[in-house]
């Protein structure tokens, strides 16, 4: 990400989040700063949560399925346990101008969930994304991975609301 992009805010205020924030100023957000940005996330916190997942996703415009990919590849990482399912909303701008932001509003209401966040019963993660390099099937969504496009904003609620099969 270049250096006078927006940049996501940590997700919270929590001082050890500067050190990560400093990793990733380091290869000037880059993609290529993802591991180390993991293994500072690691050093500091002691695991790697949904949460952190989401933040190093934002803040190095890198899809969250990748980051997860990689924290999970390395035996390294100790991860924090993330929900059966991964829901994922890409708020990049051509998905954002097609009504993302709605559908991000709408998981809050409905499911109580804010990006980075797992139900107590630890069935269903929430993530966003700024880009997943679809931007053709605006707006985006990943259900574990898969990626669902293309739909009005009321149709994104109901695909969602079949796919989560379990009652809130
Ligand atoms: S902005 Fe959503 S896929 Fe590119």
């Amino acid at each position: 990400m270049a250096l006078n992009q927006k940049r996501i805010a940590p997700p919270s205020d929590d001082r050890r989040w500067k050190l990560v924030d400093a990793t990733m100023r380091r290869y000037g957000y880059s993609s290529q700063a993802v591991i180390e940005t993991l293994h500072t996330i690691q050093e500091v916190f002691g695991n790697i949560s949904a949460e952190s997942l989401a933040y190093v996703s934002g803040s190095l415009n890198v899809p969250p399925s990748k980051v997860y990919g990689v924290a999970t590849f390395y035996n390294h990482f100790n991860m924090a346990p993330l929900g059966e399912h991964v829901l994922s909303v890409c708020t990049g701008t051509a998905c954002y101008v097609k009504g993302s932001g709605q559908v991000v509003d709408w998981i809050k209401e409905e499911y109580g969930l804010e990006p980075g966040q797992t139900t107590p019963d630890n069935k269903l993660s929430f993530m966003v994304a700024r880009c997943v390099g679809a931007c053709g099937l605006a707006p985006v969504i990943m259900l574990d991975g898969e990626v669902v496009g293309r739909l009005s904003v009321d149709e994104m609620k109901k695909r969602i609301k079949e796919w989560i099969s379990y009652d809130k």
